[in-house]
């Protein structure tokens, strides 16, 4: 997945602004060592960070990372891989705010760094998309590309269960204290042209295998198929689940 940081940044800021529930959920202490899984731009780290905590920010895109370490000097930003980090000392908690489903090849292997990333008794507290997220948005993106006679696209992301999730989470080493399982329709705001501006920004490699001259009609084919679903009079709405938790590492 490439990632324009800031689009994702300003067009797409709800990413973040969804997150402040989910920083209350962690409660950031001060003193306290945390590590924020998938900062993207580091909004959310920068707020754990400005309740005293001491935090680091790590993501698989050097493009976010650039960007989190100009708009915010001083706190700690590095390029990482979910599957596939170590730290040098354990932190008190684990965080991640709408990363975890870019995880798909391999959600054990994500589970397994965040607990020895922690010290016994640390917290992992996340949210993701989880089972039936972005239903109608997939599905008019599935049936434009059946449509047009594409090979059918392999979908990048995990939403999961709250069942699922929890075994894996428990199998992981991990005690589950509390798990939110939710919808929530999110205003596409900055998306003028609905569905078909959500598929550039988040499902943009798919098109990268779509024929130049079919990407429009094809857009605009998602945009006709998702928007009895999704478009209101007051714009267009995704149809966002989310599946949260807190997770005490045994
Ligand atoms: C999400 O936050 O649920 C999400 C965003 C983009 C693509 C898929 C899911």
């Amino acid at each position: 997945m490439r990632w324009n940081a800031r689009a994702y940044d300003s067009s797409f800021g709800y990413v973040s602004a969804h997150g402040a529930p989910l920083v209350e959920l962690l409660d950031p202490q001060p003193g306290e060592r945390v590590l924020d899984l998938g900062c993207g731009t580091g909004v959310l780290t920068a707020d754990i960070a400005s309740r005293g905590a001491s935090v680091l920010g790590i993501d698989g895109s050097q493009a976010m990372i650039e960007t989190a370490i100009a708009q915010h000097p001083g706190l700690d930003f590095t390029v990482g891989d979910g599957y596939d980090f170590t730290v040098a000392q354990p932190y008190d908690a684990v965080f991640s705010n709408a990363a975890l489903h870019w995880m798909s090849r391999d959600p054990e292997a994500v589970i397994a760094c965040v607990r020895m990333a922690l010290r016994p008794g640390g917290r992992f507290v996340a949210e993701l998309g989880g089972a039936g997220n972005c239903a109608a948005l997939t599905s008019a993106l599935l049936t434009a590309w059946r449509e047009y006679g594409l090979a059918e696209p392999e979908l990048p992301w995990y939403f999961p269960t709250p069942a699922q999730y929890a075994l894996r989470l428990e199998k992981g080493g991990f005690v589950v204290r509390l798990l939110e399982y939710f919808d929530r329709p999110t205003p596409l705001d900055e998306c003028p042209n609905g569905a078909a501006d959500w598929v550039r920004m988040f499902a943009g490699a798919l098109l990268d295998r779509v024929p130049p001259a079919t990407v429009e009609p094809l857009l605009r084919r998602v945009n006709e198929l998702a928007a009895p679903a999704l478009r209101r009079e007051s714009g267009w709405m995704a149809d966002y689940v989310r599946l949260r938790f807190a997770a005490v590492r045994h």
